[in-house]
């Protein structure tokens, strides 16, 4: 019990362990390329809370389990107790007697961390208000099989800052990269949060007023929706306050010629990227979201195996 390990933000994994992951996410994306069988979770069982909608991370964590040789339990807050009041602590004490792992999506930090306080098996970020560790996985895994090392890069964050660019923040900190933020006033990013009391690496991150400033010499541009789930209600003042942190043609254009465009998804074409970038040459989006379920699958088999022989 000791040895738990849980994936609750990107920080709770070292560099080292990133380096494994990474080459054991590539080697499981190509056996799977190759119908090659990959069955090292046969018989577990995760399972998966949703307290918010998803499309990518409930296809890539069950059709991820499902290629590992085990199953899913899915669960939301309409067709659970956790929609009629039942205590987390007591929720994550019998969900974690009957299953192998636990990924959830919610809305406070915090919740994820009392669940996993009172969990016997590891319990991973499925995106909170706060972190998307697992996104940004499957980002840095896309940028690496595209433009190979990410280490010394330049890494543009235009829009909100988010649990996207909050992850961003601990992921440039800990694999030695900069990310460019650029947010309009009153959206900025929360240092205190990506990096608590600690004092993070000089230079990971550098902010900007003007988004295409923080485009400059990128060699990855990077946005998501102006207004993320939980937040609906501002959404007026939003669209108005991130008018200008549109990525179009001409952010593109201040990037460096062979820069990558990525998006979490689902994207507003016409908000906070244009049509003709998101589809565009340079956009990895699809990439991108294939490779949730490729990192994800090396994730749940580390956080219950360790590192494995090939
Ligand atoms: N990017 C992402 O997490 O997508 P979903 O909200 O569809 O899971
Ligand atoms: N920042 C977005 C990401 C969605 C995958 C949200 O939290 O809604």
């Amino acid at each position: 019990m000791s040895t738990l390990k849980h994936y609750l933000q990107f920080s709770d994994l070292t560099a080292d362990e990133y380096a494994y992951l990474l080459q054991r996410a590539a080697l499981i994306k190509k056996k799977f390329k190759a119908y090659e069988k990959h069955h090292t979770l046969v018989d577990r069982t995760l399972a998966m809370i949703f307290e918010k909608a998803s499309t990518r991370t409930r296809v890539s964590f069950e059709a991820g389990m499902y290629q590992l040789g085990g199953s899913v339990v899915h669960l939301t807050t309409g067709d659970s107790q956790l929609g009629r009041a039942e205590p987390i602590e007591d929720s994550a004490r019998v969900i974690s007697r009957m299953t192998d792992l636990v990924m959830i999506r919610t809305f406070g930090q915090e919740k994820i961390e009392r669940f996993a306080q009172h969990s016997r098996v590891p319990v991973i970020n499925g995106l909170t208000n706060e972190f998307h560790p697992c996104q940004i996985l499957a980002d840095i895994f896309t940028f690496i099989e595209h433009r190979g090392s990410i280490q010394g890069k330049v890494v543009a964050w235009v829009g909100d800052g988010n649990n996207m660019a909050n992850t961003w923040l601990q992921a440039a900190d800990l694999l030695g990269f900069t990310v460019h933020v650029s947010t309009p006033n009153g959206y900025e990013v929360d240092e205190k949060l990506a990096f608590g009391e600690r004092t993070p690496r000089a230079g990971c991150y550098k902010i900007f007023s003007n988004p295409k400033d923080a485009c400059q010499g990128a060699d990855l541009v990077t946005t998501d929706v102006w207004t993320s789930m939980g937040y609906e209600a501002e959404n007026e003042a939003r669209r108005q306050a991130f008018a200008n942190w549109c990525v179009d043609a001409d952010m593109m254009a201040a990037a460096k010629p062979d820069a990558l465009f990525m998006h979490c998804l689902p994207a507003h074409r016409g908000e906070e990227v244009t049509a003709e970038v998101i589809d565009g040459a340079q956009s990895v989006v699809w990439d991108e979201a294939e490779n949730r379920m490729h990192v994800q699958k090396a994730l749940m088999e580390y956080l219950l195996r360790g590192q494995m022989p090939e």
